[in-house]
């Protein structure tokens, strides 16, 4: 239509948002569907959390506030950062944005002119390139697959970069993938980026406090400082708190980027909700009880989904690190008939023919840039996981050769 911006056709739609909308509608005709497509914990926020949200409100804090976010939580965030990641944000370093979302949309929104590239490791989560897109720059894609466990190499990365990078975009624990770099991962890229002045570092840590077994969290600025001045660390409560409907994100980082994101919030969104930014000071600032609870109850809904999918006829499933996703791959699948005479030709027609035929519904590898793959979220029930893992196994067996 003539009438619309021609940045939209630069832009698609949430692949991940499509497979639940459209298990929702099967499941509104009647089907037995088990959607394992959401990147959201299936339990409620905290009760401390809630509480605080009630006494704001009964407070009164129901105004604007400045722009970047109230000071109360512009201080916890800075404690956070040195508390957990050993990096001193002054609380004017940082930024409290509406979701994690925001912030990395503003950070881009900031900085990017026409041409500037973003290196991006695929798989990738949907949000990045089209984020990038949107504010004008070229998302550069670098393959992290399956023979490397999802991670980036450092070769990878310093043959993506060009005189036009200007991000390199770096998550971990990864949306989709689940893969987490341990330091000394983390240390190659970071000594790769050392020799590339130009290129700024914007870490996604979304899925910090979501890391199995005794694996330890790093985080690029963190692991070298040398890159302090060209990071922006960004994180959020969405994942860690089981807080995804309240919508808080933030940032640390140098205090002329942070500066510049925060006049783009002024005019766009005058800054995060009054009330959803005190229940985020107590998620700081309060009790920890909840995320080593969290984290064991994660882990073995992990561990009971990597094994029955490795049971699974023709489907390869790492065993990640943290976050709550599993990527396994379809590959051995590809060319084989389901009962109808459906050829699997692509982890998309895996997934799709799988819903039709078990409901269930997994979002298709070749969204998140890498396949032939398939994503599954274990943030639901271990019963409705099990059952969901058996109905693959019987769909996967089903398929003739
Ligand atoms: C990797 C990653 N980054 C950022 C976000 C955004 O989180 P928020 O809910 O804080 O906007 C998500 C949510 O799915 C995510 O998976």
């Amino acid at each position: 239509m003539a009438f619309l911006a021609d940045a939209l056709d630069r832009v698609k739609p949430s692949a991940t948002i499509a497979v639940s909308q459209k298990a929702r509608e099967l499941k509104a005709k009647g089907r037995d569907v088990i959607g394992l497509g959401a990147g959201e914990p299936d339990f409620d926020t905290p009760d401390n959390i809630k509480k605080a949200a009630i006494e704001a409100i009964e407070r009164g804090e129901t105004k604007y506030t400045p722009i970047s976010g109230i000071p109360e939580l512009r201080q916890a965030i800075s404690k956070k950062f040195k508390r957990e990641n050993g990096l001193d944000y002054a609380p004017e370093q940082t930024i409290v944005g509406t979701g994690g979302k925001q912030v990395l949309f503003n950070a881009f929104m900031a900085t990017l002119n026409p041409g500037d590239e973003v290196v991006i490791p695929a798989p990738y989560w949907v949000s990045y390139p089209e984020m990038v897109a949107i504010c004008g720059g070229t998302p550069v894609f670098v393959e992290a697959g399956m023979e490397t466990n999802f991670k980036l190499s450092p070769e990878a990365l310093e043959k993506a970069i060009t005189p036009k990078t200007k991000w390199f975009l770096f998550n971990s624990p990864s949306n989709p993938t689940g893969a987490a770099y341990t330091h000394a991962e983390v240390k190659a890229l970071t000594d790769v980026l050392m020799r590339h002045p130009h290129v700024w570092v914007m870490t996604d840590d979304m899925y910090e406090h979501l890391v199995y077994g005794d694996f330890t969290f790093a985080t690029p600025a963190q692991v070298e400082p040398g890159l302090y001045e060209r990071t922006i660390t960004i994180n959020g409560v969405s994942k860690a708190y089981a807080m995804t409907g309240w919508r808080i994100g933030y940032a640390g980082g140098p205090l002329p980027l942070i500066k510049a994101m925060d006049m783009i919030q002024g005019q766009q969104t005058s800054g995060a909700c009054s009330i959803a930014q005190w229940a985020a000071v107590e998620a700081l600032n309060g009790t920890q009880d909840f995320i080593p609870k969290n984290r064991d109850l994660f882990q073995s809904r992990r561990d009971l989904v990597v094994s029955m999918l490795n049971q699974a006829t023709g489907i390869e499933c790492p065993t990640p690190e943290g976050a709550f996703y599993v990527y396994p791959s379809c590959k051995a699948l590809i060319g084989r008939r389901t009962e109808g005479g459906t050829v699997i030709d692509s982890d998309a027609t895996f997934v799709t023919e799988l819903l039709e035929a078990e409901g269930v519904a997994v979002v298709q590898g070749s969204a998140f840039g890498l396949g032939p793959n398939f994503r599954i979220s274990y943030a639901t029930s271990e019963a409705l996981l099990e059952e969901a893992c058996s109905r693959i196994q019987r769909f996967c067996a089903s398929l003739k050769a």
